[in-house]
């Protein structure tokens, strides 16, 4: 059994924590908010994770996974250290430091020697030195060990990944943090600390590329009148292009993304190279907010001024509570920056939202309401009882921004419905 610390508690330092322990090791997690803690230790978590609560309680009752207040009081004893806190962006597009260094501090003077400080913050390229520099010790290693999970799935993405992948200059300390992961089946990508750095923000960028492709294209299906989740199927079966990440909506968002996007671009400006694809992908990102609002608006004959705006989702996608520069947000600040009155149903997002009537139950922001916006793709709205909304509606129109329900069923049912892309 392995002593570990995770110095985080959050959507990636307790999913971590949560599996390490599920593997057989010894698990010590930190964080610097005492109620969280006070709840963990009694095996309630404060994020909505699926299958996270029952590996939580798994490790509490088998005492191999335990919380403490503040990241010193972790490592003692451990062989690694994992980083999991926020590197949130700063005024100037870069990714903040000062969370990481702040830990590292931390933790410097306690760590045993030779123990392995694994960082899995997403980073800007170097950052692995700056951790070195922060820890002041010579005798521990640093390693990059970049996080891919995903919300919604993190459990699922932890215990089986595409790939792990371990950034460090010293060859010992990756194996030994490969072996770490022994248990789970998955390729091992061993590199130079630089080189896993720019692996993480390359994967979301790429991702968020895909993403901006496909909505740039709906745009254009709707000037042609072609129908882009039929051009996407098209295309999808060709496996180099696949048909992951090429959904259409209001735009990429989340805690992620949106910083990581300008975070590399930040990283390629100082370095002196021009990423002016990657500017492509953040502007159609901010144009599609605002396309969904003009549809919006369109739908509701040209003003929402003092009109009621039912909106279904506000978290950043669905099976997330999570709703950190969510699309969903951007568009219902936007609708009401134009006079809307916004009410809003989402079974899961966390904290409320200025102005924002929040609703306990979807159909409630539909009473008197002009236009049904669906901004998050919960499966459950695919299912509600569509006569029951129109008798509830001021006027029965609905922009479903995530193409969820079906065209021809929402217009048999009366309704005037609008959907990204497609006729
Ligand atoms: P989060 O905000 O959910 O959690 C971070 C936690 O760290 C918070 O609970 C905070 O209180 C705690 N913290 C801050 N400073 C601390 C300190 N000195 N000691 C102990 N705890 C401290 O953040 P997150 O979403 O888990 O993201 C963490 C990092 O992982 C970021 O760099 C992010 O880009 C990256 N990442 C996130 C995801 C994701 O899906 N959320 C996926 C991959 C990578
Ligand atoms: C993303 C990556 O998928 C993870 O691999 C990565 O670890 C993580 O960021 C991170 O670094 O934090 P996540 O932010 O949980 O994960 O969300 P995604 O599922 O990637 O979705 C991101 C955004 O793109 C959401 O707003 C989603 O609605 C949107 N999206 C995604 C689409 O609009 N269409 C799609 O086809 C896919």
């Amino acid at each position: 059994m392995t002593r570990v610390a995770v110095i985080g508690a959050g959507y990636v330092g307790l999913t971590t924590s949560a599996y390490l322990a599920h593997l057989g090791h010894d698990v010590v997690c930190a964080d610097v908010v005492p109620e969280r803690i006070d709840a963990l230790n009694q095996g309630r978590i404060p994020i909505f994770e699926v299958g996270l609560e029952e590996m939580v309680r798994q490790g509490i009752d088998g005492q191999r996974l335990s919380f403490v207040l503040g990241a010193e009081t972790a490592v003692d004893d451990a062989e690694f250290a994992f980083l999991c806190v926020p590197t949130p962006q700063a005024a100037d597009g870069s990714a903040e430091m000062g969370f990481i260094e702040d830990a590292a501090r931390q933790i410097g003077p306690r760590l045993r020697s030779e123990a392995i400080v694994v960082n899995k913050s997403t980073v800007p390229v170097g950052s692995t030195r700056a951790v070195e520099q922060a820890l002041g010790r010579e005798d521990v290693f640093v390693v990059s060990n970049p996080e891919f999970l995903r919300e919604g799935s993190a459990v699922h993405d932890c215990l089986h990944p595409d790939r792990i992948v371990i950034g460090s200059d010293d060859q010992a300390a990756a194996i030994r943090l490969a072996a770490l992961f022994e248990g789970i089946q998955a390729t091992v990508v061993v590199t130079d600390p630089a080189t896993a750095e720019t692996i993480k923000y390359a994967s979301n960028a790429f991702l968020a590329t895909k993403v901006s492709f496909v909505n740039a294209l709906a745009n254009l299906c709707e000037a042609v009148g072609a129908d882009v989740r039929d051009v996407v199927f098209g295309m999808g079966y060709d496996p180099r292009i696949g048909f992951e990440f090429l959904k259409p909506g209001p735009g990429w968002g989340g805690s992620c993304f949106p910083k990581d996007t300008r975070a590399l671009l930040h990283i390629a400006d100082e370095a002196g190279y021009d990423f002016s694809l990657l500017r492509g992908v953040i502007a159609v990102n901010d144009e599609q907010h605002e396309r969904v609002v003009a549809k919006v608006v369109a739908a509701a004959g040209g003003s929402v001024e003092g009109r009621t705006i039912a909106a279904w989702g506000l978290a950043f996608k669905a099976r997330t509570d999570d709703t950190r520069d969510s699309p969903a947000i951007e568009v219902v600040r936007r609708l009401q920056e134009r006079g809307a009155r916004v009410r809003a149903y989402d079974p899961q997002a966390r904290g409320g939202l200025e102005g924002v009537q929040r609703c306990s139950d979807p159909y409630a922001p539909c009473e008197g309401a002009a236009v049904l916006v669906v901004l998050t793709e919960w499966d459950e709205f695919r299912w509600l009882d569509l006569d029951k909304v129109r008798a509830l509606m001021a006027v029965p129109s609905i922009v479903d921004a995530r193409n969820l329900l079906d065209p021809a069923a929402a217009r048999r049912k009366g309704f005037v419905y609008e959907g990204i892309g497609r006729p």
